[in-house]
Parts: C-alpha cells; sequence; structure tokens
C-alpha cells in the first residue's frame, strides 16, 4: 500500500472544452537569476508544471506555455505540452495574445494561470470553472487576502457582490489601496470572447504594460458580468523573489508533510524532513530527524529511515532499514529487509533482501546478493579513472572490514574475504580470499623500543 504523495489533493473527473493557458514569459527581474523565473524549482520541479498539472487536473485539454525568446528551457520543462513565444514582456494582457490561434474560441472556459504561482489546488480552479458557466460570467477571477496586499491588484466590487474593475496596485489611488481583496492573478474567461477582450487591453497605466486585469472592466462595458472566487493565501503566493521562493517552498513542504503523515507515515520530527514533488512513501514507515528526498524515491511498507540521511533516485523495499547518517544515490536499491547503516553511501547498487552495510561503506556499480555482510571500512572500487566496473557480491558472502573490491571482480556466494583485503580477482564460491602482509610480532620489543626512548632523558615523556 503505497501512496504518492500529494500536496495537491484528488482529481476530479475532466468536463469538456476547458483549455488553459500558463503565462510564463515574464523576466522576472526580482529573482536576479540567469534562469528564467518559472523553472526554479519547487519541491525540485520547476515551478511551471505545478500551475499546469493543477488545469489538467481540474479538466483543461487544450494546454499552451507562454515563454519569453531565448526561454527554451521553459519549452523543455513542460513538453509535449506546447509553448508559444511573447516576442517582448509588454504585459500579461499581451502575453495571452501569443495563444491566438492555438486555443479555439470552441473552449467553452479558458483558463488563464501564471506560471509563478505554484501552490493553487485544482478543485478552486473547478470552483472557478463552475461558477464561469453557471452565472454566464465573462471573467472570473480568483480573489484572497493576503496578510500585505502590497504589490497585488485590487479586486473592486459592486454592491451586488460582482467584480467590476481590477486596480494594478500602482495605479490605485489611496482608496483602493485600502481593499485587502486581491488579485491572484489566475482567471477563468469565457473562451467565445477572450481575445475580443485582450485586443480592447491598451497600455496607458503605470507601467506601461498591457493588463489582462483590464478585461474585468472593459467586459463591464460591454454589458457583461464578472465574479470573484475566493481561495485561502497559502493557495496563491506569488513568486517574485528569492525570498518568496523559500516561503513557497516551506509551503509546499508543509502540505507533503501533512499528506505523508495522512498516509500512514510517522515523522518523529515534521519540520526537518524535505520532500520531492514524487516522493512515494508506505505505510507504517518511520522517518527520523533531518531527512532529505530527493527525486525518485520510493519507499515500501515499515521501512525505518533513522536521522540525517539524504536519499535520491533511490528504492527502498518493505522492512528495509537506512540510517542515521546515510546517503543513497540514484540507482539505489534496498531489497525487503536490507539494511544500510551510517556512514554508508549507496549508488546504483542492488542490495537483495537482508543484505548489510552497517557502517563506512562505498557501494557503487554493484550488487549484493542477499544476506551478505560488508564490513566496516569496504570500499567498492568501480572507477580506474576511465571507466566504471561492476562488483557482484554472491548469497551469504563475508566482506571483511577495510577490503577494497577492484571492479570489475565478483565474490562467489558465501564466500569470505579477509579484513583489509584488496581483491582484484573473482573469488570463488565458499573460498576465502584474503590479501594481507605477513604478521610479524616480536616478543618484548615494543618493551626494548620504550626502555631505549626512555634512556637519557629526565625519565618523562617526550
Ligand atoms: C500580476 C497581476 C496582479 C496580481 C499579481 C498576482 C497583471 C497586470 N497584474 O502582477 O493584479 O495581483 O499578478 O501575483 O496581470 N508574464 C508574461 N508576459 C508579460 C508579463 C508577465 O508572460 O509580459 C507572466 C510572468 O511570467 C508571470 C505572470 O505573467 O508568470 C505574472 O507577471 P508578473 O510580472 O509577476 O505580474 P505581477 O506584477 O505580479
Ligand atoms: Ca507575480
Amino acid at each position: 500500500m503505497t501512496q504518492e504523495l500529494s500536496a495537491f489533493g484528488g482529481n476530479r473527473a475532466a468536463s469538456h472544452r476547458i483549455a488553459a493557458v500558463i503565462l510564463g514569459a515574464g523576466k522576472g527581474e526580482r529573482m536576479n537569476s540567469r534562469l528564467p523565473k518559472v523553472l526554479h524549482r519547487i519541491g525540485n520541479r520547476p515551478m511551471v508544471l505545478y500551475a499546469l498539472d493543477a488545469a489538467r487536473a481540474a479538466g483543461a485539454e487544450a494546454c499552451v506555455v507562454v515563454a519569453g525568446p531565448g526561454m527554451a528551457g521553459v519549452a523543455e520543462a513542460v513538453a509535449p505540452v506546447p509553448t508559444a513565444v511573447q516576442a517582448e514582456p509588454r504585459g500579461t494582457a499581451d502575453a495571452v495574445k501569443a495563444v491566438r490561434g492555438r486555443i479555439g474560441p470552441d473552449a467553452d472556459t479558458v483558463l488563464i494561470l501564471y506560471g509563478d504561482t505554484p501552490l493553487i489546488r485544482p478543485r478552486t480552479l473547478e470552483a472557478m470553472i463552475a461558477r464561469r458557466r453557471d452565472g454566464g460570467n465573462a471573467v472570473v477571477v480568483l480573489g484572497f487576502r493576503p496578510a500585505d496586499p502590497g504589490g497585488y491588484g485590487r479586486l473592486v466590487r459592486g454592491g451586488d457582490g460582482s467584480l467590476e474593475a481590477i486596480v494594478e496596485a500602482g495605479d490605485a489611488g489611496a482608496e483602493q489601496h485600502k481593499i485587502g481583496l486581491c488579485n491572484s492573478g489566475v482567471m477563468a474567461v469565457d473562451g467565445a470572447v477572450l481575445f475580443d477582450l485582450v485586443d480592447a487591453v491598451g497600455s496607458d497605466n503605470a507601467k506601461g504594460e498591457y493588463y489582462l486585469t483590464d478585461i474585468v472592466g472593459i467586459a463591464r462595458r460591454r454589458g457583461r458580468t464578472s465574479s470573484v472566487v475566493e481561495a485561502g493565501p497559502d493557495e496563491l503566493l506569488g513568486i517574485n523573489s528569492r525570498e518568496e521562493l523559500a516561503a513557497a517552498e516551506r509551503s509546499f513542504q508543509q502540505r507533503m508533510r501533512r499528506a505523508a503523515m495522512a498516509g500512514g507515515a510517522t515523522l518523529t520530527d515534521p519540520g526537518s524532513v524535505w520532500f520531492s514533488f514524487d516522493t512515494v512513501l508506505g505505510r507504517d514507515v518511520t522517518v527520523g530527524p533531518q531527512v532529505v528526498f530527493g527525486p525518485g524515491v520510493t519507499v515500501g511498507d515499515e521501512v525505518e529511515i533513522k536521522g540525517f540521511c539524504h536519499i535520491e533516485g533511490a528504492a527502498i523495499a518493505r522492512g528495509a532499514a537506512v540510517g542515521p547518517f546515510a546517503r543513497l544515490r540514484p540507482g539505489a536499491e534496498l531489497q525487503e529487509g536490507a539494511k544500510v547503516g551510517n556512514f554508508v553511501e549507496v549508488k546504483n547498487a542492488v542490495l537483495k533482501p537482508d543484505a548489510r552495510a552497517n557502517h563506512l561503506a562505498y557501494l557503487g556499480d554493484a550488487e549484493v546478493g542477499a544476506g551478505a555482510n560488508i564490513g566496516a571500512g569496504t570500499i567498492t572500487c568501480n572507477y580506474d579513472g576511465f571507466r566504471k566496473a561492476r562488483t557482484v557480491i554472491g548469497d551469504g558472502a563475508f566482506i571483511g572490514s577495510n577490503s577494497a573490491l577492484v571492479a570489475p571482480v565478483s565474490v562467489g556466494e558465501r564466500a569470505i574475504v579477509g579484513a583489509g583485503s584488496t581483491i582484484d580477482r573473482d573469488v570463488q564460491a565458499d573460498a576465502l580470499a584474503l590479501t594481507r602482509a605477513d604478521h610479524t610480532a616480536v616478543p618484548e620489543g615494543a618493551a626494548r623500543i620504550r626502555r631505549r626512548k626512555m634512556s637519557g632523558t629526565a625519565g618523562g615523556r617526550n
């Protein structure tokens, strides 16, 4: 019984004729980065993919992401979802124009999301779609009440609660600044009028940009109503700076931790465990403090992960034990009951059932047989400076402490490698292999040395 942790909740059945546009062409200057803003990562995944997933989970069939010129990375990240290019970042309305001809008027509702707002939930989008259809609204805007409305656009409502206009912070008067209800940026627009509305947007405003937010006022002047759906600020944090990126990451991690615990995992110190978007935990898994899950980790039922482990690209089967202080790198596979203890690094290596490497070892490009024991200080020497090679250790083999296994090499089933050996030839099943300088013991030798060193001194240590 495993579950993929989801920070967003389940998805419902797809509705028909919903399209989505994800805007990601802004320069993101406040990030102060060479990387386009929407490629910065949340939960180890480019943030633009979250808005995209939410739109699809809410039933959007046709999705297009708007990127800037030279943002090939964005197209790569979202593929196979197509990208449209906005030639210049002239504002959010101009960005929507870039998808003309890509999203037809046959879409009854077009969702518009910002690539820099990754925490949005599908059910919120579903509520917006329903409001758009049921009320015959031209535009439904997702509003929220942030603790600090600061630079967000303000939602101006009429006496009947309908949405009359959106005023950008830079263009708002003193009275409008006091409005606490803000524009999240997310909209559901009647597909039949979307491009008529954005074509009517001008750029006579504080920033000299084409504001998508103007379509609400324009629709109203054309006799069409608009409406607001509200959601919590935790879903709608927009990321414009590294600080906001960190805040969104915290919020995302909180969701993942809650999902992990709801799914039957014990997190001793939830706040210090970090998940990736795709972490999968089984039931009755225990995770100690300060554990980091990189991408691509699957953990079976009843696994114990002790504190201070770093795990990435690894599959850990039922009943296995990891840590404390273990590092599992991509391609690590711990089969049932396998054990990896402190200061052990595993990369591209399989530990078959009940195999153990309890302390201080490097297992790379290796196969460790069922029930085999890897002594402290064992190193698989998988790299000769030119190429990588494999080490294969048979079932029930015993590798003594401080052994170097020079790959390619194999150690047969039940074989024993004596401590301190350097093994560069295959060891047969049931054999004992030992490479060790002869032991020399000189009776009384230590005592003689001590007497010699101490003669001529005052008898003290030196
Ligand atoms: C926008 C809204 C504001 C809202 C806020 C919520 C407008 C005019 N303002 O302001 O009302 O409160 O989001 O976070 O829409 N983008 C393009 N092309 C452009 C400009 C922007 O694709 O020419 C994209 C950006 O990549 C980003 C999104 O649109 O994903 C929002 O742009 P941004 O500049 O961050 O808008 P805000 O000033 O935050
Ligand atoms: Ca923004």
